[in-house]
């Protein structure tokens, strides 16, 4: 049973150029540049596509140095080895250029992307990678604009433009980073990017859903008692304050990730594998997901930040000690909240969400709990622990399933016992980076894996209702938790007021 099935791509990558905007930013270093060496690197699975990478940013720096840096970065960030050669013809293809403040830094880039094309023998396919804060991207595209960058869809040779998370910081801000990318490029150009959609085991949910009858016809409200959804990690803000701080933890995860985890785990199936049909039945999700009602946002929408506490027998200081961060600040860095999604399939089944940081471990899971089996027969007696089904995002990918079986002897003794797949056992060799696996659909031109636009307006839509509720200090508190637990003690009260507890990575 080891032979597999593969499904045809869409598409197959081209021949490109991809400018990284806020190339010297920590995007770059730990993610994009080491994705971009893996696609080119030796022994891909995958035909490497020959492309250039042009870093753009404000600071001047020169290409020895840029390309210096990349190095270390690819060397200690990239999941597979640096070999010599295969990073030499990786650097051929890489430099550097200033002046991403300037409107003039637009004509330059202008002619050094056609003066790389000629050198390389590439044609006029463009990447755009858009690794700055959202404030930066109405500008970068009007100056991609005046500087003749953008060419038209069904052009000989195309121009595609990704943007990352977050889009926007609010709902009003979102729809003018949408209206400013849509008016300069057609949609089938817009690649928005959620990195949780590129990782194997977020790719797996719909092939766990779609590809084996047994789960999809207990999936919903006659089965399941509830479902939870479990984004943990240990860090702390670390040296990103200037983002987070503004942010975050509702803006910075549960706005696109988290929900993303759930209209993947909760959609329809959809009606082709195609991006729009798979788009669809994911924004039905969001269409169906019940705001957090005011009068109960101070039970239901629990938010939290760390303070000291000790990780692994390392002292850690709170949140407001950390470095950049004002003393005054009001930012969560844990959310816990529970929704429901009012739709046929999921009426009254809860959802609890849960993310934080510096707790005890950094693992994603997706926990499935079914309904207790009918209070007669083995169930009489005693209560028996229900049916679960346990999705490990990460950081050991995999999924086990927990069943009753009787314990070998001659009384009769239940145990739950669990059927665990585990992806580094079954399958051989490291699973590639989320980034590898979007960026190479954005040289394909696949927006499968990409967040549409109606999505992004939707899912703040649902975050910005919780962040009006959280504007009044008083009516819902900034709880706190040590750093390395699983948060505040209002968060256990969430769940255990529905006779439930939280299932710990
Ligand atoms: C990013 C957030 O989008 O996702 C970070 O901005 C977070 O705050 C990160 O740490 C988590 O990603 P991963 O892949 O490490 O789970």
């Amino acid at each position: 049973m080891n032979s597999s099935i593969s499904i045809a791509q869409a598409q197959t990558p081209s021949q490109c150029t991809v400018v990284i905007f806020g190339a010297s930013g920590d995007l770059a270093r730990r993610k994009l540049i080491p994705a971009l060496y893996n696609l080119r690197a030796c022994g891909q699975d995958v035909a490497p596509p020959k492309f250039a990478v042009l870093g753009f940013a404000r600071r001047p720096m020169a290409v020895e140095e840029f390309r210096a840096t990349a190095r270390t970065a690819a060397a200690k960030f990239s999941r597979l080895e640096l070999e010599e050669n295969c990073w030499q013809e990786f650097a051929t293809g890489l430099d550097y250029l200033p002046g991403l403040d300037q409107p003039e830094g637009f004509r330059r880039l202008k002619a050094r992307i056609e003066e790389t094309e000629a050198a390389q023998g590439l044609p006029a396919n463009r990447i755009y990678y858009l690794s700055v804060p959202p404030e930066a991207v109405p500008e970068c595209v009007e100056r991609l604009d005046s500087a003749g960058l953008i060419a038209k869809p069904g052009a000989a040779n195309f121009t595609r433009v990704v943007v990352e998370k977050p889009i926007g910081t609010d709902l009003a801000s979102a729809r003018k980073v949408q209206a400013i990318l849509q008016r300069y490029f057609d949609e089938s150009q817009i690649f928005r990017i959620d990195h949780y959609l590129g990782k194997e085991t977020v790719q797996d949910l719909m092939v766990l859903r779609f590809a084996n009858t047994i789960f999809e016809r207990m999936w919903g409200a006659r089965n399941v008692d509830h479902v939870q959804i479990t984004v943990a990690e240990s860090e702390g803000v670390g040296s990103r304050a200037m983002y987070y701080d503004p942010a975050g933890a509702l803006r910075d995860m549960v706005q696109n990730h988290m929900l993303q985890l759930l209209a993947l785990i909760a959609m329809e199936a959809p009606v082709a594998l195609d991006a729009a049909a798979i788009r669809e039945s994911k924004l039905n999700v969001l269409r169906a997901l019940r705001p957090i009602p005011p009068s109960q946002a101070r039970n239901l929408a629990v938010r939290a930040r760390y303070g000291a506490g000790t990780l692994d027998g390392e002292k850690l200081r709170g949140y407001l000690q950390e470095q950049s961060i004002p003393a005054t600040s009001q930012t969560e860095t844990f959310v816990a909240l529970k929704t429901y999604i009012d739709n046929w399939r999921w009426s009254g089944v809860p959802f609890y969400l849960r993310t934080g940081k510096r707790m005890p471990a950094r693992a994603s899971i997706i926990y499935v709990q079914f309904k207790d089996v009918p209070k007669i027969l083995f169930n009489r007696e005693q209560s028996l622990p229900p049916n679960a089904l346990t999705i490990r995002i990460q950081p050991d990918e995999g999924f086990s399933f927990e069943v009753l079986a009787k314990r070998p002897g001659l009384d009769i003794a239940l145990r739950p016992v669990r059927m665990n797949l585990r992806y580094d056992s079954e399958f051989s060799g490291p699973s590639p980076d989320a980034y590898e696996r979007l960026l190479l659909d954005v040289m394909s031109g696949d927006h499968t894996l990409f967040v549409s636009a109606q999505f992004v307006e939707k899912s703040w839509e649902f975050v910005e209702s919780v962040l009006d509720q959280w504007r009044d200090n008083r009516a819902v508190p900034m709880h706190e938790y040590a750093a390395g637990t699983y948060g505040p003690a209002a968060a256990e009260q969430l769940i255990r007021a529905d006779g439930r507890t939280w299932m710990n990575p």
